[in-house]
């Protein structure tokens, strides 16, 4: 069973939205895949009423709780309307929004504290690839946001290079496998029940099937492709 997680970030609007998740809604049931839609926060909970049996993510959360908190997504929104997995992470929201790998780590404990799933993105800029230290920045980074202490329940990690998101540009297969030999290798020395390795950046319908065939990968994060019907249907 490989995850597709349909990102669909601020692309769409709440009937774009509507139309995407019922087309995932009709789409027969498959062992083959996980399907998880993650439209804007804002319209999690309609499309959730209206199409109950997709699997939705929010695309973030926040730190502040319940109470004085303008623009604040709780926990609590979460779990009282069964969205069952959160997105954190994105580089969006760490360019966007400072967010840190501390912050990461912390929202990440509380998602497992409450029962949700987290998708962690982590992911290096184009002058580390470049440099060649991914290897060394992606360790820094898990490093910062597991702690070898905890005992994890079921986490995604999604490897997402920088330099790929939005841009049409792809690591090799053989660049992407040899990531995902080194992660899983870091994360043995963290006590997780499940880990599932995700690839984000630039996946589309004509990599997909390539992408998808790597072994090791437990599957994909799709930012603009998913918003794409014709990507959807392709998940049978
Ligand atoms: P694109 O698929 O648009 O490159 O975005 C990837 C991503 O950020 C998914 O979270």
């Amino acid at each position: 069973m490989k995850y597709i997680i349909f990102n669909w970030k601020s692309y769409l609007n709440i009937a774009e939205s509507m139309n995407l998740s019922k087309i995932v809604s009709k789409l027969p049931s498959t062992k083959k895949y996980k399907l998880i839609c993650s439209p804007n926060n804002f319209y999690n909970l309609s499309l959730k009423s209206r199409y109950p049996k997709n699997i939705y993510a929010a695309q973030n959360i926040d730190l502040h709780g319940k109470g004085a908190s303008t623009g604040s997504i709780d926990i609590e929104d979460l779990v009282n309307n069964k969205i069952k997995y959160c997105i954190l992470g994105h580089s969006e929201v760490r360019s966007n929004f400072g967010e840190t790998d501390l912050t990461v780590q912390k929202k990440t404990d509380l998602c497992l504290i409450n029962k949700i799933k987290p998708i962690v993105c982590i992911g290096e800029p184009l002058k580390i690839y470049k440099s060649k230290k991914t290897k060394f920045f992606l360790k820094k980074q898990i490093n910062k946001i597991f702690k070898k202490s905890n005992n994890y329940e079921e986490v995604v990690l999604a490897y997402e290079p920088l330099w790929s998101i939005g841009t049409g540009l792809t690591p090799k297969l053989s660049e992407i496998d040899d990531i995902l030999g080194f992660l899983s290798k870091i994360l043995e020395n963290y006590s997780f029940k499940k880990i599932n390795i995700l690839y984000g950046g630039s996946v589309n319908l004509s990599n997909i099937k390539d992408i998808l065939s790597l072994q090791n990968l437990n599957g994909v994060l799709v930012g603009s492709a998913s918003t794409k019907s014709s990507f959807i249907k392709h998940f049978k």
